[in-house]
């Protein structure tokens, strides 16, 4: 994946190894509040590595720091689709946020996408995350003409 790098502080974009997974998760568990062990190595067995159409990215300074991080695939013909990029996970360091990380992950997984011929980028967002939203509403994503459906399960 190609280096990026801001002015005010050089950061690089790769592809996350098994070394990256406790930074990643540790990460997400200082943003979300939940620890996910299991989830994480799920992701990384199911995305980490260079696996076709599958991008497990992190941002990472010049001393090695994990900055950020952004999950996602290509996804065909769900729901009669064509074939999409989709990013189900994005996460930037509140100490090195608003400082371009996030958009060049995003750039970076969109290069990917680009790669098989993708046209079209969707994700999911919580209503409540306002700061989510802002983000890829800043990237030109809106509500696409596709709408989720959801419902309790009994027991
Ligand atoms: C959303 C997030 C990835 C943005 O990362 P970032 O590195 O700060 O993003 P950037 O610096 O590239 O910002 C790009 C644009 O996003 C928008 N944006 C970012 N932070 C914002 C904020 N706090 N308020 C409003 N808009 C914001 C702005 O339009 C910004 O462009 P600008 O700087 O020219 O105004 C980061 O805030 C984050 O990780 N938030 C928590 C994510 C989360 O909840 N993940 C779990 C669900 S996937």
């Amino acid at each position: 994946m190609k280096p990026s790098s801001s002015d005010e502080r050089a950061f690089t974009i790769r592809t996350v190894t098994g070394d990256d997974l406790p930074a990643v998760a540790a990460l997400d568990e200082r943003i979300s509040g939940i620890a996910k062990p299991d989830y994480w190595q799920d992701v990384f067995e199911r995305y980490g590595g260079r696996r076709k159409g599958r991008y497990f990215l992190m941002a990472e300074d010049q001393n090695k720091k994990l900055l950020g991080y952004i999950m996602g695939e290509v996804r065909a013909w769900e729901f009669d689709s064509p074939p999409c990029g989709w990013i189900f996970g994005i996460n930037v360091d509140s100490d090195t946020r608003l400082g371009g990380i996030g958009t060049a992950l995003y750039l970076a997984i969109c290069d990917g996408f680009r790669k098989f011929g993708v046209h079209t980028v969707r994700t999911t967002v919580s209503r409540k995350n306002e700061l989510v939203m802002s983000f890829f509403r800043s990237q030109g994503m809106m509500a696409s003409h596709y709408i989720q459906l959801e419902t309790e399960l009994e027991s």
